[in-house]
């Protein structure tokens, strides 16, 4: 299957696969989906044969390139969509000037994942909308 990967402002699709993902999969509530940042993020749609398959989001803090909201429908998972994904939002971030280094809350099942992308976990175990996390980061050597 051919993928595409994009930036996006058009949140529909984006909204439909972490609605999909996150709250009907993974039982996040409304309110914690839908935090209010969405409106300063840059959003990424990636799509398989046209239709919507993933999504990311990235928030830019300072020197830090936050990636989240990271989400592959189950039917597309481990076609390595999720890594290429990953892949486009470091490569946008890195095209951000004063983006220094790269952070995530990862599900701490998802941590080898983030870990085979150059990803570090640091600090400890905490919950967040009912699921374990770990923060990682990625240093960007320019
Ligand atoms: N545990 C261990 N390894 C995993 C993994 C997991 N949960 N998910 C993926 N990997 C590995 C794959 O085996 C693959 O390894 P390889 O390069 O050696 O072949 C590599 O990571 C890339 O996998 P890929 O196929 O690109 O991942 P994916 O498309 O299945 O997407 C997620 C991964 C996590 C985005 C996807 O499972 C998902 O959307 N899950 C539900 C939402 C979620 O939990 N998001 C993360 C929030 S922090």
């Amino acid at each position: 299957m051919k993928h595409e990967i994009t930036e996006t402002t058009d949140l529909t699709h984006c909204h439909a696969l972490r609605r999909t993902v996150f709250i009907e999969e993974q039982n996040v509530s409304e309110a914690d989906e839908m935090d209010g940042l969405d409106a300063e993020a840059i959003h990424l749609i990636a799509t398989c044969d046209g239709k919507p398959a993933g999504t990311a989001r990235l928030l830019i803090r300072g020197e830090t390139g936050k990636i989240g909201r990271v989400a592959v429908l189950r039917e597309h998972r481990g076609t390595g969509l999720g890594a290429a994904i990953m892949r486009q939002a470091e490569a946008a971030l890195r095209s951000r000037p004063g983006v220094t280094r790269l952070y995530l809350s990862a599900q701490t099942h998802a941590l080898p994942f983030y870990e085979k992308l150059g990803y570090v976990a640091y600090g400890p175990e905490y919950d967040d909308a009912g699921i374990p996390h770990r923060d990682m980061e990625k240093r960007l050597d320019r």
